[in-house]
């Protein structure tokens, strides 16, 4: 993709802020910064969906794919654009990625991205979402959908700055918080909440298809 397109007003401040954030340390913590009207469709989507449109959460890709539950119990349900709401969140993530593209030379070039349920109790021990010449994964992005989400509900996300950190920085879940950082460095986990727990995570990626092999997402 060459073309970049306008950036909505509503966007272009958020915007802005990460790509300050990314490039002075590389990850960027956002509160009430997804539009109010996209976070609320995705919620209206989350109330329509029913469980079995989720699936136990794996780790690892295609045929190394294993459910490791003590690594992870979330579950999960891939987002498309089949439906208004995953459609709306697929276009702010592109308009997101063009803009990302145009001020930092990213190259970024596909989004793939999944609703993700917790339940109480619930946890995904510290991970990177990308190793070093192992993955496409540039760039994480996590969005939170919990309206009136309280301190003692737990459930933060754990942003570690680098493998030596182990204090790390605290991110409550917020509705339409957005959280995004460099996924081959910073290591970070879901702590055990009280109640239910809703986020979007997503990644941005490179290009990696060639010749007639197409690399899909997940
Ligand atoms: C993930 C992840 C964080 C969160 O799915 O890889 O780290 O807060 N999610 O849901
Ligand atoms: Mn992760």
């Amino acid at each position: 993709m060459t073309t970049t397109g306008m950036i909505s007003s509503e966007n272009s401040l958020l915007f802005e802020t990460i790509v300050n954030d990314l490039s002075e340390k590389g990850y960027s913590v956002n509160s009430n910064a997804l539009p109010h009207e996209l976070s609320s469709q995705l919620l209206e989507q989350l109330h329509v969906m029913s469980s079995k449109e989720f699936d136990t959460a794996g780790i690892g890709r295609q045929q190394g794919h294993m459910v490791n539950n003590s690594v992870r119990t979330d579950e999960i349900c891939w987002i498309d654009g089949n439906s208004e709401a995953g459609a709306q969140w697929l276009a702010w993530s592109s308009e997101l990625r063009e803009y990302l593209n145009s001020q930092l030379f990213l190259g970024l070039f596909s989004f793939e991205s999944h609703f993700a349920h917790y339940g109480p109790g619930d946890f995904y021990k510290r991970h990177l979402d990308a190793f070093k010449g192992e993955s496409n994964r540039v760039l994480s992005v996590v969005v939170y959908l919990n309206p009136d989400w309280q301190p003692e509900d737990n459930g933060e996300l754990v942003l570690y700055r680098d493998e030596t950190d182990i204090k790390g920085v605290k991110v409550t879940p917020s509705f339409g918080t957005v959280v995004t950082f460099l996924s081959e460095q910073f290591p970070h986990e879901v702590l055990p909440a009280t109640r239910d727990r809703y986020s979007i995570a997503g990644w941005f990626r490179l290009n990696n298809s060639l010749f007639d092999r197409i690399d899909p997402p997940s």
